[in-house]
């Protein structure tokens, strides 16, 4: 399949409101790399999902698969955007107390918060705080599963446009 620029820029346009609405729910970052996983993260996402959708969420709350949010050693982690709640070393048990207390109720949940004092940089899911990710500094922004939302911060623009409007000699310089 060939794509167009013109095409990449009105998926770009179209997506960019996308991600303005997605602004408006709440976003739950789940840690799905190898550590997280190995404690259960996969059947976490899955509890919570099916949480989410029985307590009339679904258009309310969507779930992200991100790699490292950044403590690995006291995973499974979530955060929940936009009050960047993080909680960590959870279990099936948790997810009831996530969806009611903290999603409806709008309550903290104490026990399940971070409270380490190891620091991360802002940008999201760096796992060591002096670390700054340049190839995945989309990482827990955008939902790997679409290319569309990559595609709306810029995706492949660069490349549409050696493409289509850039000679071999102004590629190179
Ligand atoms: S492996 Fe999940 S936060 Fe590091």
């Amino acid at each position: 399949m060939t794509i167009s620029l013109d095409k990449l820029k009105e998926i770009k346009e179209q997506f960019s409101k996308l991600d303005e609405l997605k602004d408006e729910k709440r976003v739950i970052l789940i840690c799905a790399d190898e550590e997280c996983l190995s404690k259960g993260s996969r059947e976490i996402e899955e509890a919570l999902l099916e949480e989410i959708a029985s307590n009339g969420l679904k258009d309310k709350v969507e779930v992200i698969e991100v790699s490292k949010i950044g403590h690995c050693e006291v995973g499974p982690e979530i955060e929940i955007y936009p009050e960047k709640v993080t909680y960590v070393n959870l279990s099936l048990e948790d997810v009831g107390d996530i969806v009611n207390k903290h999603l409806i109720g709008g309550e903290v949940i104490g026990h399940l918060l971070y409270t380490g004092t190891e620091e991360k940089v802002s940008e999201l899911g760096s796992p060591h705080p002096k670390e700054v990710r340049v190839v995945l500094r989309n990482c827990g922004v955008v939902d790997p599963r679409r290319i569309e939302e990559y595609i709306a911060r810029d995706g492949y623009m660069v490349l549409g446009k050696a493409l289509t409007e850039m000679t071999p000699e102004q590629v190179i310089e």
